[in-house]
């Protein structure tokens, strides 16, 4: 799933290259400024409105399914959704694989969250062989990925600290369920190509990254560092990226993991700690892990990631139809 330059399935984060993230920035920064006026809107939606798309999420989303309905729209695409398999004939025994390329009959792109890891690999790989290949998107797959979130928080580091030298050298902490959280994985692996940058992991032993995610930063040389104090960390870092407690995989593993809440949130106690010109992140849904007094500092900047999503994802779309050298020579 290496890419060079280019794009047509997205799986994971690790198949993206710097050059390759810093085309989609520019694509994104060139499409929301294009899209500010009614001209510009008609020219975007003009690009892609020759081509059809389906969402395939079978597993709850608010952000990634909206954003990327909005972004299909943003392009001219048309699109068709599958939220419940209640709903498809996956109850009379069809199989996901099948049921997933029936949609690559109708459709031009997959984008699909599904509760199963690797499951966008199997799909993409069986879709190949077929003499219909589509591309697929990973919209979300179990705990082990969400690329897409970890481009549009690229995008976001990128955007917040573009007059501070970039997201290199920058020091970036992750609080809360790391041991569950895809989009820690996917920012966590994508945060590699950078220069420079020291990650820390906030978390009790038992919400600690896993083994293979701690083999994939000490074989990318990345500096990195696993404590549970929270405290001793805000004060020396550029970015807090906050996570909720994801207790829906409690019933799926039959666990019942509880985190002290008290010690890996953040409230207006632990902001005065904060550098003033840090920022606070979070991929949302919230929990109470970030209290709603602190989301009108202007260091709280998860409502900017939220738009964000929108413009990376139409930039990721229109790159992975080649529509890369018309969106950036409009005028
Ligand atoms: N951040 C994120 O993936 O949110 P949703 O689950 O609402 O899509």
């Amino acid at each position: 799933m290496a890419t060079r330059g280019k794009i047509y399935h997205c799986i994971n984060s690790q198949q993206f290259d710097r050059p390759l993230i810093e085309k989609l920035c520019r694509l994104a920064d060139q499409i929301r400024k294009i899209a500010d006026t009614k001209e510009g809107m008609d020219f975007l939606e003009s690009t892609l409105h020759h081509k059809r798309a389906m969402l395939y999420f079978v597993q709850p989303s608010t952000r990634t399914f909206l954003s990327f309905y909005s972004a299909c729209q943003i392009l001219g695409i048309k699109c068709a959704e599958v939220r419940d398999p209640k709903t498809s004939s996956e109850v009379k025994g069809e199989s996901e694989e099948d049921t997933v390329r029936i949609f690559s009959s109708y459709f031009d792109l997959i984008i699909m969250r599904h509760f199963k890891a690797n499951f966008t690999v199997t799909i993409a790989e069986m879709l190949d062989g077929t003499d219909r290949p589509v591309p697929v998107i990973n919209a979300g797959s179990g705990k082990d990925q969400h690329p897409t979130q970890a481009l549009l928080d690229i995008y976001t580091l990128k955007r917040s600290f573009k007059d501070r030298g970039g997201i290199d050298g920058k020091r970036i902490a992750f609080v809360g369920d790391l041991w569950r959280g895809r989009t820690v994985r996917s920012l966590a692996q994508l945060l590699t190509k950078y220069q420079g940058i020291k990650q820390y992991f906030v978390a009790p032993t038992e919400f600690q990254i896993s083994a293979d995610l701690q083999a994939y930063l000490n074989e990318a040389g990345v500096s990195y560092e696993l404590t549970d104090d929270l405290k001793r960390i805000i004060p020396l870092v550029d970015a807090i990226y906050m996570t909720r407690l994801q207790s829906e995989w409690d019933e799926v593993d039959g666990t019942c993991c509880q985190l002290d809440l008290d010690k890996y949130s953040i409230g207006r106690r632990q902001l005065a700690l904060l550098k003033p010109d840090a920022i606070i992140m979070h991929p949302l849904p919230r929990k109470t892990e970030l209290a709603r007094e602190i989301d009108a500092d202007p260091r709280a900047i998860y409502w900017k990631q939220v738009r964000n999503g929108m413009w990376i994802r139409a930039a990721l779309i229109a790159m992975i139809f080649q529509q890369e050298s018309a969106i950036l020579s409009y005028t």
